[in-house]
């Protein structure tokens, strides 16, 4: 493997500043669409194609006809999240740099060089005898809008004997994994307003609601100090994990305090406390405030009060949560718990169902065999707390989506110094290789 010139042609995929939910950024996500889209016709695909949205277009591909062999659709983003707050990055987000071998850069893991990694099996491998078709998307990030779209109109295109999707991490180093089930994800923007304008706060303090006020009290509300969500029927829909699954999540190489101390770095976990932290992040809803606007927040000192605040905020769904029933459900629970004379109100912004897979179809013991070989560990099976929207959409026509993933639990996604290791990426080129080849010679059909 030529991994200098590897990492100089990934690198060049992570200088682009794909990100999806900045409008600003909507050339680069062109560009990185076309970035893939070289890419594809490099591994000499009969059809490459920029679909749906100008500005984020799915990349569509279809790898060259090998008759008999079977169809694998591979799945991924090419957009990332902003790389904001700048100034905790050691370097520069969109300038990668190795240190220590790791790869440092926005993207690296979530999800260009996982990308990367699929598409270099397939260049790596010669002439795999597999059908490839692509499906690289640029909203992935942002809820996915533009593939949904594109996926009511053209269902055909998830056709395939076999999903794979590398957007995942290994549950802990030399223990790859396969996922069974991905959260869901409601995401919504409450805004309270409690007057026509902002006020003088000595002439009408006092007497005057307050729209930060009254939008944090309703916040509190709507999460009690140990963890329970308060939003009537929201866990009606929750199932609890067999005996069998929640055992086979003791024997994982996760340990409470090393979480607390090495990931999440505070000084106490939260959350509903009779259950595993594992139970808590894979298998329970949440509710999340992500940010608070409105009212006076500039530098110096302003004595107002505020007509208008802004939370963003999401929830995340477990199985059998549904987007739709959260969404009424949330609504509701606003509408009930804000004062008469506070008008409240909730917008969303972007969601997606939860996921569930099975792993009995043999291709999961391809991909196991392979990992075997050349990891020295097979995968185990683990949920996801993380969302990917399209996945219910991709498992629709039947074939088995295949979670998993190449990164590590410290990849720090969607947060400062985003690395891929590369030793992860070398090896996770020969695993994906070595599994298309398997499936291949399996004519899993
Ligand atoms: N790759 C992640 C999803 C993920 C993260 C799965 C960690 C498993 C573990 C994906 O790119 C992502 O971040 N998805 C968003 C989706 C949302 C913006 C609609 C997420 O989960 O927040
Ligand atoms: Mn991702
Ligand atoms: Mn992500």
């Amino acid at each position: 493997m030529d991994t200098d010139r590897l990492l100089r042609e990934l690198m060049d995929f992570l200088r682009i500043p794909s990100v999806s939910t900045l409008p600003a950024h909507d050339v680069e996500c062109r560009a990185a669409a076309e970035w893939v889209a070289g890419e594809l016709r490099r591994l000499r695909c009969r059809e490459v194609r920029l679909l749906a949205s100008d500005t984020h277009p799915v990349v569509w591909g279809v790898g060259p006809e090998v008759p008999g062999a079977p169809t694998l659709l591979l799945y991924g983003h090419y957009d990332v999240q902003p790389p904001d707050p700048l100034a905790e990055w050691t370097t520069p987000p969109f300038v990668p740099t190795v240190r220590d071998g790791k790869l440092f850069a926005r993207g690296s893991a979530d999800d260009k060089g996982q990308v990367f990694c699929l598409l270099q099996a397939i260049a790596a491998t010669g002439r795999p005898p597999v059908n490839f078709r692509f499906l690289i998307e640029g909203e992935e990030e942002h809820g996915s809008r533009v593939l949904f779209e594109l996926l009511r109109r053209e269902p055909e295109r998830t056709r395939a004997d076999v999903v794979l999707i590398a957007d995942m991490a290994y549950v802990a180093p030399k223990w790859p994994a396969v996922y069974t089930t991905l959260r869901g994800l409601c995401y919504a923007e409450i805004t309270v307003r409690t007057a026509k304008s902002d006020l003088h706060s000595g002439e009408f303090g006092g007497a005057a609601p307050n729209a930060h006020e009254e939008l944090v009290r309703l916040l509190a509300k709507l999460k009690s100090p140990d963890g329970r969500i308060n939003i009537p029927g929201l866990y009606a829909a929750v199932r609890r994990p067999t005996s069998a699954e929640l055992a086979s999540w003791k024997r994982l190489p996760f340990k409470e305090s090393e979480f607390l101390r090495h990931r999440v770095q505070a000084k106490a976990l939260t959350g509903l406390k009779k259950y595993s932290v594992l139970e808590r992040l894979w298998a329970l809803p949440t509710f999340e405030i992500h940010g608070i606007t409105g009212g006076f927040t500039g530098d110096g000192a302003k004595t107002v009060i505020p007509a208008e605040a802004k939370a963003k905020v999401s929830l995340r769904l477990v199985p059998d949560q549904k987007l739709q029933v959260v969404e009424r459900q949330l609504t509701a629970a606003v509408k009930r718990l804000a004062p008469k004379y506070v008008h409240a109100s909730v917008k969303f912004l972007h969601g997606a169902d939860p996921a569930t897979v099975q792993l009995t179809h043999p291709a999961f013991k391809l991909l196991d065999q392979a990992f075997r070989e050349v990891v020295g560990r097979g995968t185990v099976p683990a949920r996801a707390g993380g969302s990917i929207p399209v996945v219910p959409a991709l498992g629709k026509s039947g074939a088995p989506v295949i979670l998993t993933g190449i990164g590590l639990p410290d990849d720090r996604l969607h947060a400062p110094n985003e690395k891929l290791d590369l030793k992860q990426l070398w090896d996770g080129i020969q695993v994906f290789q070595r599994f298309y080849q398997l499936l291949g010679a399996s004519r899993a059909k």
